[in-house]
């Protein structure tokens, strides 16, 4: 039940690093005049992941030797009979090492993919998980069915100081726009305004801004470190100029005055007595903060609702991914501050509850 409340973790593994020593020069059965061709690297190491308990071992290994050989991983298959020169195959080895220790392959690689971007990932910041694609494609299907705002109508256009700003109409200039829209765009309608709250590697503001052209973001964390790799991210991406970085913990450092469309959040969720049981993986490599919110586990949560509901614009919406064993606690919250609307819950695709949409009245 414990792995239900989580995101997909991976599976503890038990190092058996004797073997590992054998990869290079001679693991029997196989003969040591047998070259280590890239095709027999994998088969090697795939089969001692999977002893491991990999869940994942063939990709893993990919992943791995891939970032060893400085290539695309689907490049591999052009290189099948190659054999990699010593030095490729040591750090091929140190990689499979780590991953037999337990260390995702995210970090080894130092990225992962989310929404189909490529984001910078270090021990610093939660690897983002595909759960959290969920909350991402309400957010832009809601965003989507919101009509332009002109310039001076609603509570918080004064708020949004960098609306009317040059760098911002460069940035928010529709794809195939010429510059008269642009101009006009700058002048007649208020971008849509999302604050992404413990935004962690970056993942759902730079996804938003990236899916949005016209919307502004504001990135919160708590973790220094983090944001450092959220803007990282935004820059790689080319859209650091839509999005602020705020060291907060949630909108504490913001004007008060400060509003916002949508409010999402991944916040943590796990309850501090679950910590112990998680995988070792997550427990030894992903940062606590990032996961573990109290010994309710919705000790963040109970403070972002009523926050949320003083910084959304009415008819804004809150989306925040949670766990299931929280789901019903989350929703009597909603219902209990009085100012939410609460939205059917999107389920993942192991049909549990993970993201819950509130619209405020
Ligand atoms: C579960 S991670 C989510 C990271 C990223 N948004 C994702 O979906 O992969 C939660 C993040 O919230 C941050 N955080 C924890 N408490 C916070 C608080 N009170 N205010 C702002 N951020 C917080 C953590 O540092 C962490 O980066």
């Amino acid at each position: 039940m414990l792995k239900h409340n989580l995101r997909i973790y991976y599976p503890a593994w038990t190092p058996g690093l004797n073997q590992l020593e054998s990869l290079t020069p001679n693991p029997s059965p196989m003969s040591s005049a047998e070259p280590w061709t890239v095709g027999r690297l994998l088969k090697w190491t795939t089969d001692y992941l999977k002893e491991q308990g990999a869940d994942s071992p063939r990709l893993d290994a990919e992943v791995l030797l891939a970032r060893a050989l400085g290539c695309q991983r689907i490049e591999l298959y052009t290189r099948f009979d190659e054999a990699p020169g010593d030095e490729a195959r040591a750090a091929f080895r140190a990689l499979v090492r780590r991953r037999a220790d337990g260390a995702p392959v995210a970090y080894l690689v130092g990225r992962r993919e989310f929404y189909s971007l490529s984001f910078r990932v270090t021990p610093d910041v939660l690897i983002p998980r595909p759960e959290t694609e969920l909350l991402v494609v309400a957010a832009i299907d809601l965003a989507k069915t919101y009509s332009p705002r002109p310039l001076g109508e609603g509570p918080g256009v004064r708020a949004e100081g960098a609306v009317a700003s040059g760098q911002w109409s460069v940035i928010s200039k529709p794809q195939g726009s010429n510059q008269k829209s642009e101009i006009r765009n700058q002048k007649s309608e208020i971008p849509l305004s999302f604050a992404d709250v413990g935004t962690g590697s970056g993942c759902i503001a730079v996804s938003l801004a990236k899916h949005l052209p016209g919307c502004r973001v504001t990135a919160i964390d708590t973790s220094p470190a983090a944001l450092a790799v959220a803007e990282e991210n935004a820059r790689h991406h080319e859209l650091a100029e839509r999005i602020e970085f705020v060291e907060s913990d949630l909108f504490a450092a913001l004007p008060p005055d400060r509003q916002f469309d949508f409010v999402a959040s991944n916040p943590p969720y796990v309850a501090e007595g679950e910590w112990a049981g998680l995988p070792r993986d997550v427990r030894d490599f992903e940062p606590r903060g990032a996961l573990v919110a109290g010994p309710r586990g919705t000790e963040v949560i109970e403070r972002l609702i009523p926050q949320a509901a003083e910084r959304l614009r009415g008819g804004g919406h809150l989306l925040m991914e949670i766990g299931p064993a929280i789901h019903d606690t989350v929703c009597s919250l909603l219902d209990a501050d009085g100012r939410f609307e609460v939205g059917p819950t999107i389920k993942d695709l192991a049909r549990l509850p993970r993201v819950v949409q509130a619209k405020k009245r």
